[in-house]
């Protein structure tokens, strides 16, 4: 057995976190929550998906939020406690709306900011994977509003090769990207679009052998969502204490 401790540390454009895994956005979402998260071994907490005006479109579930100006207190609140990084989610119907929220996030503390280019309501009206001028015009300006870095999540697939989507990314200056947790999300996007950016792989995290294949393919770190739901915040202790066993640190 080991007795040097494995590093199991991670850093995300530039932000250090002390655990390679954190919630997904949206697994966490009520401030009970995210304080449970914030004692917890989670390597960061990221805020479920903020909007410019409060969301209730009965279509679009996963975006339900207050609007931002009741959330950028909570942000600093969080920030201000000096503990775990961090980071909120942001989603608009225009490039505008982006620009608003990053600027406004970055101010009240989170040290990164994810764009929300996944969800269906951003598919519905902004559709910035189907022209890549219309990427540019969304993370041109939030980059520059920005004053701490921008990741992007992204939709399941994308309908261009990821070295295109690579080197769009990289003009903007995305530093990270959080990407679907399976071959054609993962995989191919690590082989095809370089290493201009970390990864962090999102879906189906249940386990520590999860995390430490995903790490394996060349993500930096992992979001966890439906598993988090299910456990609750104990889950990262548990991922550490697996991966531990698992690279003969720890006996189980
Ligand atoms: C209850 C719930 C709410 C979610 N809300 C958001 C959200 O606000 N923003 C977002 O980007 N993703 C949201 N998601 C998607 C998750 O962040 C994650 O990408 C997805 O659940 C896949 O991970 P999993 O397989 O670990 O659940 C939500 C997922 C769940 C289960």
């Amino acid at each position: 057995m080991s007795t040097r401790p494995v590093d199991l540390s991670t850093t995300i454009a530039g932000v250090r976190m002390s655990f390679c895994a954190m919630n997904a956005s949206g697994a966490c979402a009520d401030t009970e929550e995210l304080r449970q998260l914030a004692t917890s071994r989670a390597g960061a907490i990221v805020l479920k998906t903020a909007t410019v005006h409060p969301f209730v479109h009965p279509q679009f579930r996963s975006l339900h939020n207050p609007g931002y100006d009741k959330l950028v207190p909570l942000v600093r609140q969080f920030a201000a406690r000096g503990g775990k990084p961090v980071i909120v989610s942001i989603a608009g119907a225009t490039p505008e709306e982006y620009t608003v929220l990053g600027r406004a996030f970055a101010e009240a503390g989170a040290v990164l900011i994810e764009a929300n280019l996944a969800d269906d309501w951003v598919t519905a009206t902004l559709a910035p994977f189907e022209d890549t001028r219309v990427l540019r015009a969304v993370l041109e300006p939030l980059v520059a509003a920005s004053t701490v870095p921008v990741s992007v999540k992204l939709p399941d697939r994308v309908p261009f090769p990821y070295a295109r989507l690579g080197r769009e990314l990289t003009a903007c200056g995305i530093r990270a990207v959080v990407a679907k947790n399976d071959f054609a999300g993962l995989e191919k996007l690590l082989l095809e679009a370089g290493k201009a950016f970390d990864v962090i792989a999102a879906g189906g995290i249940k386990s520590g052998y999860d995390v430490s294949r995903a790490l394996a393919k060349g993500a930096k770190a992992v979001q966890v969502g439906s598993a988090l739901t299910l456990e609750g915040a104990g889950i990262f202790a548990r991922l550490e204490r697996e991966m531990r066993i698992a690279r003969g640190e720890r006996r189980g």
